[in-house]
């Protein structure tokens, strides 16, 4: 017996969905074509070597570039950037190019040459498939091994973000559902007890 009330599954990813929503960059394997989409699902899985994973749907064409490339990008856009990361993941590369679509003018990645986004976004990180053709085929899910990544040094800040009301235009963004987002973060320190 519990005091909490049951809710519908299908939607419980939001409970715990808190992680900042994102932008996947991708290119073609000639780096000729390139495009970006929102992703509110990923996250970390391993801290050495640095991996993390991504859901990335079958229809999306920034599945398409990433299998023919096996790389991707992951940046972290912030408050100031919400109409254009909602935007973008309502319509699709295949009817035109998104950046100029947005007004956005992507930089390279240093490694991997994958257009990545500083432009109202405060960090991203470049990243390797790892192919893993079962989690893909079924569960949409895209590991990615971490080449390197860089931050706004304004708000990234010995290696911890500092999401400060001063900087609230900088803060990241999290998706609740809906078009809802919320802005990160009051920050609470806490003490080993
Ligand atoms: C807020 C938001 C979050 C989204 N999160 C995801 C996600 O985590 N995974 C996914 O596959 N699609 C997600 N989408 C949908 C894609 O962004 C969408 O399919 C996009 O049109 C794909 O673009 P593309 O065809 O140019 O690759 C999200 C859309 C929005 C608006």
């Amino acid at each position: 017996m519990t005091v909490f009330k049951q809710i519908d599954r299908t939607v419980s990813h939001r409970l715990i969905n808190h992680g900042p929503t994102v932008l996947v960059t991708s290119r073609s394997k000639d780096g000729k074509l390139t495009n970006v989409m929102t992703a509110a699902w990923s996250t970390p899985v391993e801290m050495d070597p640095p991996r993390i994973v991504v859901l990335i749907n079958k229809e999306s064409y920034t599945r398409e570039l990433i299998l023919e490339s096996g790389v991707f990008g992951i940046c972290v856009p912030t408050t100031a950037f919400i109409n254009q990361v909602y935007s973008i993941g309502h319509s699709t590369g295949r009817d035109g190019d998104k950046f100029t679509r947005y007004g956005i003018t992507p930089a390279l990645s240093t490694e991997l040459q994958i257009p990545v986004i500083e432009q109202d976004c405060i960090a991203w990180l470049e990243c390797k498939l790892i192919p893993e053709e079962h989690a893909q085929e079924k569960y949409d899910t895209f590991f990615g091994e971490v080449v390197s990544a860089a931050a706004d040094p304004t708000v990234f800040i010995d290696n911890h973000w500092h999401f400060t009301d001063e900087n609230k235009d900088k803060h990241s963004i999290h998706h609740l559902g809906g078009g809802n987002f919320y802005r990160c973060c009051d920050l609470m320190t806490a003490k080993q007890l």
